[in-house]
């Protein structure tokens, strides 16, 4: 019997799931790795973590399948986006710890540099901000002794998490990428498809250190580590593999990750839209060369908020306890938390902002604390909404498709569907990041259907649909936009 095997390499953790022939999964391992904070705001990860991670969670879900590792018909990758490592073509060797999405070390050349953001955003749909790949490289180069000579002397690779498991995966045979991972590193050219010789100089990174960019689906090399020699087929940037985990292959259709952060991604179709409104411009997938485009708003803490009510307030022993608490809170209070904890992204781009709490009195308690904690979360996802609207000129019937460890909490949805004044709908199949790549390599490898049959496989476990009063969703929402004007710095 085929399986697809599925990577999602993530910010925190490393997964492998199995997914059998008719696209369920059947087994899955995960395993946390150490996060490294050498300096106020920088997160590094050990290139070798990442590996070894991959390696063990891949066998072990192979073995707790109880399938030989020839059953395996192809291999799928999705992983944290942006992240960026610089490694030897000779040796493999990694010349600098992975600098992580999250780490705002560059924010400083990104400011002196702000002249250049209208050449960049054109070219590249992003915004000149230290969250993408571009400037991170570059940092690389000045900062490791030798490295910017050995870089423009062809010696040296760089590429996303992607790019770099199948470097490895393949012993150093094949330097690729796919086109969402390409689009996400802000050098690549999204309407040429292709990177940006302009970008490149401006950031000062040679072009021969850059991957072969292929579509979603593709011939990504083949590997042995499990024994059998096994193709990789499919690959995309997590955020995008969840937008086709959730089926959004028509323009207008959107969808909501909930993890540490949140990542909305509306699809608009095969022509690219420029955003008025701080949002990104993205490749949401390609397909036999075709891109199809998204506008995405990036959240840098959602349920991160609920990690920090339990691990720095303690006033949660586990997540799952806010939804409990957040029904007990009295709902007279209205109390907003802004958590920038780390600046804010889309649509403020601030990273100087930080968190605050608006309107505490004495009768304030842990519950309404966990309450505005999952709220701020719903308000966030409605100013991205709202700067998606503004960018489409109306998104007409809005459905919202949501995913990730925040949506099992019936308040927390509900709570969004009744701020957005739209239907929240949550699938039956809530792995959809790792449901994507396995689509993606087992369509190509001629195990699963096209787009249309994926699509109609799609099914729904909850819809909410919203039942707040329209005052008391726009008095609500009045507040949280004066909060958040409170905390901006820029
Ligand atoms: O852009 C960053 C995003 O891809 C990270 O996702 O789920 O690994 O935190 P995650």
């Amino acid at each position: 019997m085929p399986h697809i095997l599925a990577i999602d390499q993530g910010t925190t953790s490393s997964r492998a799931i199995l997914f059998n022939e008719s696209l369920r999964p059947v087994a899955s391992a995960q395993e946390e790795f150490p996060q490294h904070y050498p300096d106020s705001g920088w997160v590094e990860h050990d290139p070798e973590d990442i590996w070894q991670s991959v390696v063990r969670t891949c066998r072990d879900a192979v073995a707790q399948a109880g399938i030989d590792a020839s059953d395996v018909a192809a291999i799928g990758i999705t992983n944290q986006r942006e992240t960026t490592l610089v490694w030897n073509r000779k040796t493999g060797e990694p010349i600098h710890r992975a600098i992580v999405w999250q780490d705002r070390r560059t924010a400083g050349f990104c400011r002196e540099h702000a002249a250049h953001e209208a050449m960049v955003t054109e070219r590249t749909g992003l915004i000149l901000d230290p969250y993408f790949s571009g400037t991170k490289v570059r940092w690389i180069l000045d900062n490791v002794e030798g490295a910017r000579a050995a870089a423009e002397a062809g010696e040296l690779a760089f590429g996303t998490v992607d790019s770099f498991l199948i470097w490895k995966l393949t012993g150093g045979a094949a330097h690729v990428t796919d086109a969402t991972n390409a689009s996400r590193t802000m050098l690549y050219d999204i309407h040429r498809g292709d990177w940006s010789a302009e970008v490149c100089e401006m950031l000062g990174v040679p072009l021969s250190m850059l991957p072969e960019v292929r579509d979603c689906a593709a011939d990504f090399g083949t590997t042995d580590f499990l024994g059998p020699k096994i193709p990789v087929l499919g690959v995309a940037g997590d955020q995008q593999a969840a937008t086709l985990g959730q089926a959004c292959f028509e323009k207008g259709m959107m969808k909501s990750t909930y993890g540490t952060g949140c990542f909305a991604l509306l699809n608009t179709g095969t022509k690219p839209v420029a955003s008025q409104n701080r949002l990104l411009t993205t490749v949401a997938y390609q397909l036999d060369g075709q891109p199809t485009y998204a506008l995405e708003g990036s959240i840098f803490i959602a349920g991160a908020v609920v990690q920090w009510l339990r691990d720095e307030l303690g006033i949660i022993a586990a997540a799952s306890d806010t939804q409990a608490l957040a029904e007990r809170a009295d709902p007279k209070q209205r109390l907003y938390l802004v958590p920038a904890f780390t600046g804010l992204g889309a649509p403020h781009w601030d990273p100087e902002a930080r968190g605050a709490i608006f309107g505490l009195t004495r009768g304030t308690g842990a519950a309404e604390f966990a309450r505005a904690a999952l709220e701020s979360v719903g308000y966030q996802s409605r100013d991205l909404l709202e700067a998606m609207r503004a960018d489409m000129g109306g998104l007409g019937e809005t459905v919202l498709r949501v995913d990730g460890g925040m949506v099992p909490s019936e308040w927390a949805m509900q709570f969004l569907a009744d701020i957005l004044g739209a239907p929240v709908d949550r699938p039956e199949i809530s792995e959809t990041t790792a449901l994507g790549a396995a689509w993606l390599a087992g369509m190509r490898a001629g195990i699963y259907g096209g787009p249309e049959e994926f699509a109609r496989s799609w099914a729904l476990d909850r819809r909410f649909e919203p039942v707040m009063e329209p005052k008391e969703r726009d008095a609500r929402y009045a507040g949280w936009t004066d909060a958040v004007k409170r905390v901006l710095m820029h």
